[in-house]
């Protein structure tokens, strides 16, 4: 078995005797298990004296029965299999797949916050309650806007509750608006939580220079508009240059600014979507404040408005009253957007890391990420060329058209051949608007040195192209899975082991 080496070629992974790498339950050994310590004096109730016996499952429980030194061998080797961000770089963009301080974890596994129960009274978790008051103020600070919830649980989560205020904000004055309107370069959660918050979408198209067409959105506007979607940077990574006409111009029929807060790597201290003049921005915690994100882990995507929408926000919320925190429900909330209060040891980390940079770090974040972007899109000009040809944000999307059209290799074969050089793939194919998209985003995190092994690795890979095409249709070949038929697989869904038999 083969895995990934950061900027390398693969190293194998030893199988301990198997022939392929055994499943948990094909190790256990009846009988056998790891040490349990009993933490505390209470003695344990059984099962069956706890639960009426017509809800318990008559079936015996399939368990793996493993000692401790197997069990951390096995999730090790499997944790080996698996490329990740502490391994090397990767570049997936819009994602924001960069390297997440360790300091920040230590921090969210500390004692005093893991130990607390979330429903404990206020007076019992001042510490607790201090620092999501903090982690608001700092995050409206970042955004220019007046407050936020800190309770959904991703960007998508954080979309949706952005429309359900915006839904409440019109409801309060009356209005019954019924459409929103999304670039065509938008992400697709945009149209997604738009339909789920019970709006229509209208699509506007971007002009040439992959901006919002300005002219295009005045026509789109009107008293049914409940507001926009935007993210700048764009998903093409360019900056909206023209966002306070924008703004004017929604805002003079009425409608609110959502803002996708996705991007906000590429902007942070240096420029604020309060002052753009959106109204609403849901941030991508796991994107942008040091939560590894991917695979499915626990995000955090508050949503922070301005002044005029505070009292819609869901509740209740951390505030500061006489020098106290209480937890306090706005007076027309929309309600709770999740069990609790969110995803806390996200918020945790999150405000670690807002801390530990400062102000001046933070704006050093934005900009070395455009920097790393912007030196690849250079460095690989004449590799890949940019969609857009000028200065980008914190990704760059590049276009593999002619790569194609030359030697019949697409985008996706060179990003799946990236993977047998020990670097994740770029993301490919989106945005939906830039044919063969390669979207690159370094990230901050990357050095010279490794955005210079990188751009490499892709030289190499188009120059491969010519001379053997068939190499990259077959890659990746290093890795311990190959090329996967992705369509077959997002439509026959195989979640059990009981599907994967049949
Ligand atoms: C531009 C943009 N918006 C929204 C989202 C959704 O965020 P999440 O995956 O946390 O739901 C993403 C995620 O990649 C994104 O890139």
């Amino acid at each position: 078995m083969m895995t990934a080496q950061p900027g390398g070629r693969a190293a194998s992974i030893p199988l301990m005797g198997h022939e392929v790498e055994p499943t948990m339950f094909e190790l256990s050994v009846p009988g056998r298990s790891a040490a349990q310590l009993r933490t505390t004096a209470i003695p344990t109730r059984s099962l069956e004296s706890m639960v009426p016996a017509e809800h318990l499952n008559p079936e015996p429980l399939v368990t793996a029965d493993l000692a401790e030194r197997d069990l951390v061998g096995h999730v090790t080797r499997l944790s080996h299999r698996q490329f990740s961000v502490d391994l090397g770089a990767y570049p997936l963009g819009s994602c924001t797949m960069k390297y997440n301080p360790k300091f920040c974890d230590s921090v969210a596994a500390d004692p005093g916050l893991v130990s607390v129960h979330p429903g404990a009274s206020a007076p019992m978790v001042q510490g607790w309650l201090e620092l999501l008051v903090t982690l608001e103020e700092r995050l409206c600070a970042i955004t220019g806007m007046a407050a936020a919830t800190l309770q959904p649980a991703a960007g998508a989560a954080g979309e949706l509750t952005g429309l359900l205020l915006m839904r409440a904000y019109h409801d309060a004055n009356g209005e019954q608006r019924r459409r929103v309107i999304i670039p065509d370069s938008a992400h697709g959660t945009n149209p997604a939580s738009v339909t789920l918050g019970g709006y229509e979408v209208t699509t506007v198209p971007s002009n040439e220079r992959g901006l919002v067409d300005l002219d295009a959105l005045r026509a789109a506007l009107g008293p049914d508009v409940a507001g926009i979607m935007l993210t700048n940077p764009n998903t093409v990574g360019l900056f909206e240059e023209q966002i306070v006409e924008i703004a004017e111009a929604v805002h003079d029929v009425g409608g609110l600014l959502y803002y996708d807060g996705a991007n906000l790597n590429a902007i942070l201290g240096v420029v604020r979507p309060g002052d753009m003049g959106f109204d609403i921005v849901h941030m991508n915690l796991h994107k942008t404040f040091a939560t590894p994100h991917g695979g499915g882990g626990p995000g955090a995507g508050p949503v922070a408005v301005s002044a005029r929408l505070a009292r819609f926000l869901p509740g209740p919320r951390a505030t500061r009253v006489d020098g106290r925190f209480e937890w306090v429900t706005p007076e027309a909330s929309i309600g709770r957007m999740h069990g609790w209060h969110g995803n806390a040891m996200v918020l945790a980390r999150a405000l670690a890391y807002i801390e530990v940079h400062g102000a001046p770090g933070l704006e050093r974040v934005a900009q070395h990420a455009v920097l790393n972007a912007n030196w690849l899109r250079r460095r690989l000009a004449d590799t890949l060329p940019a969609a857009y040809d000028r200065p980008c944000m914190h990704e760059c999307v590049l276009t593999a058209t002619s790569v194609k059209s030359a030697h019949g290799v697409r985008g996706l074969d060179i990003a799946k051949s990236l993977l047998d050089e020990g670097f994740h793939s770029p993301t490919v194919y989106f945005p939906l608007i830039v044919d063969e998209a390669l979207m690159f985003e370094p990230t901050e995190t990357e050095s010279p040195q490794t955005l210079e092994v990188l751009a490499a690795a892709v030289e190499s890979i188009v120059a491969r192209a010519a001379t053997d095409p068939e190499s990259l249709h077959l890659a990746p070949t290093h890795t311990p899975v190959s090329r996967v038929d992705e369509a077959r697989a997002a439509r026959h869904l195989i979640a059990t082991e009981d599907d994967a038999q049949r």
